[in-house]
Parts: C-alpha cells; sequence; structure tokens
C-alpha cells in the first residue's frame, strides 16, 4: 500500500548530504553487564542506517533512552555507540548533547559514509517538551530528516513532530515496514482472523479490544487481564488481580462479543498459587474453583489445548500479551505453548510489542513469526485506530 508520505526509496541522490535519522534505540540494558539484552531496535534501525550510509550521506542518528530526569550515565546512548562500533563496517562518532558545541562540531566535520549518534535526546528537557528551538537546533544539523522511530511516534516530541516542520520528511525502512505489517491486520487479514491478547490489565486494552471487535473472528482473552473477565462473569478469582472498576466493561466487551457472534475464549483453568514468587507451588484450578488466598498466575493445561484448536483454522492471527506470568519459568508454560503452536501454524502473525516480543524470544519462535513489532505503546496505539503524532507530521509535508 502507498503510505500517506514520503519513503526512503523517494529521497533522491543522499551523497554528501547531511540527514537526521530520528531512531528508536531505546533498548534494555542488564544492569549486572552493562551488556544490551534486546538489541531488536537496533537491528531494525540498520537498514536505513546502512543504505544511507552505502550512498555516502552523512548520517546524524538521535534517540531518547529510558525517561531521565536530567543527564546521566545511566541513560547514555554510549552502549548502543559501543554496539554500533562493533557491528558496523563504517565509522561511528559519538558527540554530546545536540545543543552541545560539540555536537554542532562533530556534525560539521562529519564525512560522506559516517555515522554519528548525539546522546540521548530527553537529557534535554525541550525534547519532551517538544521545545521549537530545540527542534530548530536538530534541524540546523541536516538537510534531511528521516522518522525510523516508529516505537516513539506516539510521543508528541520535538524529534518526532517538531524537526519534520523545518526539513524535508521522510519514513525510513523501519517505520515503512511496521506499518505495512500493522495495516495488513488492520485492513486487509486474511480471514479467520484472532486476536489473542494478554498482560496484567484490562484498563490498558479496552480501547484495542473494543477496536477488534469491529475485525476479528474470534478473540482469545489470557494473563492478568482473563481474571477481571471472569470475575466479571460471576467466577470466584481469589487474591488474583481482578480490576473491579473495570468489571462493568469486560462485560460489556463480552455482551458486544456475542451480539456480534464474535468468538471469546477464557480460561476454563489456571495456575494458582498463594505467593507471587518464581518458585511458589501452584496447582491447576478450574476457573470455577479458586479458593480464597489463590492467584491465578497462568493458564492451565485444558485452556492452552482449547486456544491451539480455536487457532487451528485462523489464517491471522493478531498478538499482544503474555498468557501469564512468564518471566518466571513455573508460569510461562502458556505463553510458551501458544507461541510454539502460533509458530507451527505457518500463517500470519502478527505480534505487537512489548512484552509478547520478550515472550516469543523466550520461546525461542522469533524467527517463525511474520512480523514483531519494534513498538510498545505506539503499537498500541496504531491498532486503536489512533492517527500517531509522528506519521502525522510526515503526512503534513506532503499535504501541507
Ligand atoms: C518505548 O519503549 O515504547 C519507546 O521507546 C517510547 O518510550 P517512552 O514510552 O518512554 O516514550
Amino acid at each position: 500500500m502507498s503510505l500517506p508520505f514520503h519513503r526512503l526509496a523517494d529521497i533522491g541522490p543522499v551523497y554528501g548530504q547531511r540527514v537526521l535519522v530520528r531512531v528508536d534505540f531505546n533498548v534494555p540494558i542488564d544492569p549486572a553487564t552493562g551488556e544490551i539484552s534486546d538489541d531488536s531496535r537496533i537491528q531494525g534501525s540498520l537498514p536505513t542506517l546502512d543504505k544511507l550510509l552505502a550512498q555516502g550521506a552523512r548520517v546524524i542518528a538521535m534517540s531518547h533512552r529510558g525517561r531521565p530526569k536530567g543527564p546521566g550515565p545511566e541513560n547514555s546512548l554510549a552502549p548502543v555507540v559501543a554496539y554500533l562500533r562493533a557491528h558496523r563496517p563504517y565509522p561511528v562518532y559519538f558527540a554530546g548533547e545536540a545543543r552541545s558545541e560539540e555536537a554542532a562540531r562533530a556534525v560539521s566535520s562529519l564525512q560522506p559514509g559516517e555515522l554519528l549518534v548525539l546522546e540521548n535526546l530527553r537529557f534535554d528537557p525541550g525534547e519532551s517538551a517538544n521545545d521549537p528551538e530545540l527542534a530548530k537546533r536538530l534541524a540546523s544539523f541536516a538537510d534531511l530528516y528521516v522518522n525510523d522511530a516508529f516505537g516513539t511516534s506516539h510521543r508528541q516530541h520535538a524529534s518526532i513532530v517538531g524537526v519534520p516542520q523545518y526539513l524535508p520528511a521522510f519514513a525510513g525502512e523501519l517505520m515503512a515496514e511496521e506499518l505495512d505489517h500493522l495495516d495488513q491486520v488492520l485492513a486487509r487479514p486474511a480471514r479467520p482472523y484472532w486476536a489473542i491478547i494478554g498482560g496484567a490489565k484490562v484498563s490498558d486494552k479496552v480501547k484495542l479490544l473494543s477496536r477488534l471487535l469491529e475485525l476479528v473472528d474470534g478473540i482469545i482473552i489470557g494473563g492478568g487481564m482473563a481474571n477481571t473477565f471472569l470475575a466479571a462473569q460471576g467466577h470466584f478469582m481469589g487474591a488474583s488481580l481482578v480490576e473491579e472498576p473495570v468489571m462493568p466493561v469486560a462485560r460489556a466487551l463480552l455482551a458486544q462479543a456475542r451480539e456480534r457472534g464474535i468468538a471469546m475464549v477464557l480460561p476454563t483453568d489456571v495456575l494458582v498459587a498463594r505467593e507471587f514468587r518464581a518458585d511458589a507451588p501452584y496447582r491447576v484450578a478450574p476457573a470455577t474453583d479458586i479458593h480464597a488466598g489463590e492467584m491465578a498466575l497462568d493458564i492451565g493445561p485444558a485452556t492452552i489445548d482449547a486456544i491451539i484448536e480455536a487457532l487451528e483454522p485462523a489464517q491471522t492471527v493478531l498478538w499482544n500479551g503474555p498468557m501469564g506470568v512468564f518471566e518466571f519459568d513455573a508460569f510461562a508454560q502458556g505463553t510458551i505453548k501458544v507461541a510454539q503452536a502460533l509458530a507451527a501454524l505457518n500463517v500470519s502473525v502478527v505480534v505487537g510489542g512489548g512484552d509478547s516480543v520478550a515472550a516469543v524470544g523466550k520461546a525461542g519462535v522469533k524467527d517463525r513469526m511474520t512480523h514483531i513489532s519494534t513498538g510498545g505503546g505506539a503499537t498500541l496505539r496504531y491498532l486503536e485506530g489512533e492517527e500517531l503524532p509522528g506519521i502525522r507530521a510526515l503526512r503534513q509535508r506532503v499535504v501541507g
């Protein structure tokens, strides 16, 4: 599908041009080793960076990392720079914050085919405040702007919505790929189309569920949020996490699904424990027989079988959120078995960001998914039907 903004392919000759690329290098770093524990976002940005650099552009990459209150080594982009130096053939320089003299000097001495990474944009409060002076400063570094930070495009920040007001703007390869895949499941899914929605809270996913009820043929609900649905159906959930204020919404969603003839699969059995601990003793309990003090921490074996059976005819699956507390091995089976079942299906499977990505990684089936989104909040907002501010900013460069 043609996107309502310019892609990288439209950028023209870039040899010698300064290209400012907003990437999402917000990667997790293991505090014990200092190593990047998931490099998907860096890997995701390489097609754009490599392509521009191979064509002789002078590339300035900018990103945030974490939500720092101010400058500090714990949120520096230094580990990402070290990673790039170790994995890429081109020179990678690291400069200070955007408003520093050091950054300006590094930009002016950058040569064709060289990459410069600016320090964490959020060290400057102007980034999150969308300060036009910061946006102008960043824009002054370059001739062209590329937004490849799909994962941050739901933020109204200077590098996302400010800079494209001052430079010709293009969507990077990762941005375009993300949108192509997400648009596929939103607009042109092969049917039957099933969604698997998990995670801790229903309140985070109400909009998503309402939207999906207009799109899918069936929804599987797992994870902590299933507790609220089960409670809404009148089940006693013991000490399980239940969002009581959201129970009427859960009831309304169940009624909507019924009216529209959309299958809704809820757990019929769960693993329950009395403590929230990796090594807590547990038992398999029918959803109708949870005792006082017990909390549901994973879906049970009968539910796993029912999910696998429900998914059998599916041609498209969208997955967002784990089925249980998958960080604890004892309560990861539901998530892992569902991931493995999806891998075996050989149909279009789009995994929507955040914890689901880690879950697919834990199940060892990352390579078997059609698309794994690099966005967390951005993916959710996009699937809910929101036009992301970063995408609007690119579009406005075309129409306005
Ligand atoms: C993310 O991790 O979802 C993106 O990098 C955006 O980060 P933020 O939620 O801190 O804005």
